[in-house]
This record gives C-alpha cells, structure tokens and sequence, in this order.
C-alpha cells in the first residue's frame, strides 16, 4: 500500500501518484490512494437508481436557480489542465506545431509560487504547467546514447522525449511570441506569463545520471536561452534576473556550478535543512530543499505538524531567507487531501516560497486554503 511517501514510491505505483489529486477534485472527498487510475474512469452508477437520481437532483438544482453554480462545477471538473490538452499535437487539430500558441493563451493566467513536479507525466509537460500558472517546472534528466531525456525512471524514457524537445524548444518558442520584434515592439525583456512578465520560469533540472558526465550536457543545451540572453546570471556579485532561471538539483555537482568564480548562469539547488555554516547563497543557489518527510516527519496521524515540527519548519525556512534563498519541500503529503492542504496552507503561512505540486488544478485555484488567501501575485523571483 502506498504511504504518502508517494515520490519515492512513484515508481511502483506511477498511475496512482498523480491519478489521487483529480479524484479529490471530482468528489470532493477523500478516496484512498490505491484507487484511481489516471484518466477519470467512466462512471459506472452502483445502482440503477444513481444516474436517474442525480439527474433528478440536477434538474431541481437548476430548477431552484442553481444553474451558473452547478454550470461552474461542472465547467470546472470537465475541463483539468490535463484536458485542455487531450488532443494537443493530433493532426487537424491545428496544434501539431506550436503556432497555435496564441497570446490569449496565456492571457488569464496568474502565476503562483508553485512547483510542478513530474510534470513530464502530462502530455505537454511545459505547456500544461505554465498554463497553470506554475512558476517552476522540473525535468528529471538522464545522459543516454548522447542526449538527455526525460522520465521519471528509465522505463519512461523515449528517444524523442528529451531534455531539447519537451523543454528548451518550447520554451525558446513561447518567449520568442512573447517578445516579438514589432514596429511598436522591439525588446526582449518579457516572461512566459503574460499577466506578470517580470515573473521569472524557474527550471529545475534533476540530475538521474552521474553528475560529472550530465552537468556538461545540460549547460550546453540551455545555449539557445543564454544566446538570447534569457537566462538568470550571477556576474561582478550581482544576481541579474532574466525569463529563465535554471537550478540543478539531484546528482548537479556543486563543484561544477561554482567552477567560474565571476560568472554563472546555472544555480544549486541547496539542501534545506544543512544550510547552517555552509556555502550556499544566493550567489550560487536560488532553491534550498528538502524531502519534508525525511527532515520534518510524519504528520499523518495528527493532520498537521506537531510544535516541535513546526519549530523545525520555521527555523529552516528562516535560515533559506537569511541566505537570499528561496525555500521548498518535496515529498510532501499527498494524501488525505484534508491533511495534505493543511500543509500546503501552513507552509504558505509560514513563507514557503514554492509548493512542489502534482495537482496542478487544485493548487492553482486556491480554494484548499480556507481561511488564508493563495498569495497569488508575490514575486518570489527576485
Ligand atoms: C515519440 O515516439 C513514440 C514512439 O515512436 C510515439 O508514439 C510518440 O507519439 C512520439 N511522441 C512525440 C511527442 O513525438
Ligand atoms: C567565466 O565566465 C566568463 C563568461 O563566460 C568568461 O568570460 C570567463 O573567462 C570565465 N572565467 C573562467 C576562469 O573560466
Ligand atoms: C556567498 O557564498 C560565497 C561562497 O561561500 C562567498 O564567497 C560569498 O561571499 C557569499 N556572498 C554573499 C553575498 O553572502
């Protein structure tokens, strides 16, 4: 049985990872983790009475005026991130190229501190999570026959998904329309979201493969952001902000990003709870993490986190700030989904800068946080 100890796990039990947050979605109450397939199964009513009887209430609710609320509701579980993009890339669909990418794509979207994790599992990993509103994305990277791909494990990995095609090309390709050279336009100073252009994309590459031979690669392959100067540096002791900010983590060697003293456009991400007498700041790192498992424990059976692990919470996330970093958990609760918003919502109230999410749609629309408001328009890019 899954614990929510889900990404380490995520392996064995792929489909349930990230199937448990759209099931939360569509009833509204907890479900167990072993449940659900991905796709949303066809509902097949228990008793004969169900369909009929949920019809009949329908139509009282709509009877009764109820109809913009449940027209919402129903809008609103039809169309998951993940649906938008059903048929993304079909041919006749108009989307097989990215041309189809309009503005208006993007036009309503309000980037939040959140982090899409494994976000390769959706069809258009980059796409899906920027539409969201996700200001991180992350691309779990392994060196194969000469070029990187990407996968949660090796059995995931294609030839033709790789480190260029699922990430670099698009995002080359969405920060091109949004700076187009105009007769009354003629920068490149615009970010991915259209609402906050000034919102740096953070990209977080997870080194799956040995980090001496892998880092190289990857350095190489963000050329075509650092030629357009897209890329966030560090130079003459200044962090100078750009659309892109590029932050290594798993096997990154450390070694490697700080090698050129005066100049870098790659950051580390650094270990969260060994920030103490360290040489992480924001010079050289932009994350501090840590599996909130491992560091701050279980908080399954009480629902949120004792005293002593929210001392343990505030202490960490206090130490990333002191450094000019910007903090976040992984491996966090996914399940139940009254415990796992808790802890989205005490982290949020405790200055997290970035919650590592797998339900796109229920961390971008804010209402698991009654009572405390999605700090939705922070800039924590800078
Ligand atoms: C990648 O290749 C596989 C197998 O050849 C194919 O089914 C899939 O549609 C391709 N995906 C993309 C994004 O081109
Ligand atoms: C550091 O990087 C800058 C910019 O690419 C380069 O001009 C400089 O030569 C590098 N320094 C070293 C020691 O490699
Ligand atoms: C950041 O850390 C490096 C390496 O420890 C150090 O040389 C530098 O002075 C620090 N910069 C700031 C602004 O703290």
């Amino acid at each position: 049985m899954a614990s929510w100890k889900s990404e380490k796990s995520a392996a064995g039990v792929g489909n349930d990872y990230y199937a448990v947050p759209n099931t939360f979605e569509l009833n509204g109450q907890d479900t167990p983790l072993a449940a659900p397939p991905r796709r949303r199964p066809a509902k097949r009513p228990r008793h004969p009475c169900a369909m009929m009887c949920g019809l009949a209430v329908l139509a009282l609710l709509l009877g009764l005026g109820a109809g913009p609320y449940v027209d919402r509701q129903l809008r609103r579980d039809t169309r998951s991130v993940d649906d938008i993009f059903g048929n993304w890339g079909k041919p006749g669909t108009g989307t097989e190229g990215i041309a189809w990418y309009p503005t208006d794509f993007m036009r309503d979207v309000i980037p939040v501190p959140c982090h899409s994790h494994n976000d390769y599992w959706r069809k258009v990993p980059f796409f899906s999570a920027i539409h969201a509103g996700c200001i991180g994305v992350e691309a779990d990277v392994w060196l194969r026959n000469g070029d990187l791909l990407v996968g949660h494990d090796t059995a995931a990995l294609q030839r033709n998904r790789t480190f260029q095609s699922l990430y670099i090309n698009p995002i080359v390709e969405v920060l091109e329309r949004s700076n187009p050279s105009t007769e009354f336009y003629n920068e490149n100073r615009r970010g991915v979201f259209d609402t906050d252009p000034d919102q740096t994309l953070i990209l977080l590459v997870d080194l799956k493969t040995g980090g001496a031979e892998t880092w190289p690669w990857v350095v190489r392959q963000l050329q075509p952001l650092r030629e357009k100067g897209w890329l966030s540096y560090f130079e003459d002791g200044k962090i100078h902000k750009r659309q892109v900010t590029v932050v290594g983590t798993g096997n990154t060697p450390f070694d490697q990003i700080i090698a050129n003293s005066t100049y870098r456009d790659t950051f580390f991400d650094a270990p969260l709870d060994k920030l103490e007498n360290s040489a992480y700041n924001s010079t050289n790192s932009y994350y501090a993490s840590v599996s909130f498992w491992d560091t701050i424990g279980n908080v399954w059976f009480r629902g949120e986190p004792s005293e002593d692990q929210l001392a343990k919470i505030r202490a960490q996330i206090r130490e990333a700030h002191a450094r000019g970093l910007h903090a976040r958990y992984w491996e966090l609760p996914p399940w139940p989904i009254h415990t796992r918003n808790r802890i989205w919502q005490i982290l949020v109230e405790e200055g997290i800068d970035l919650l590592n999410v797998d339900d796109l749609d229920a961390a971008t629309k804010g209402d698991w946080s009654k009572g405390s408001f999605f700090p939705r328009r922070r800039d924590i890019g800078r």
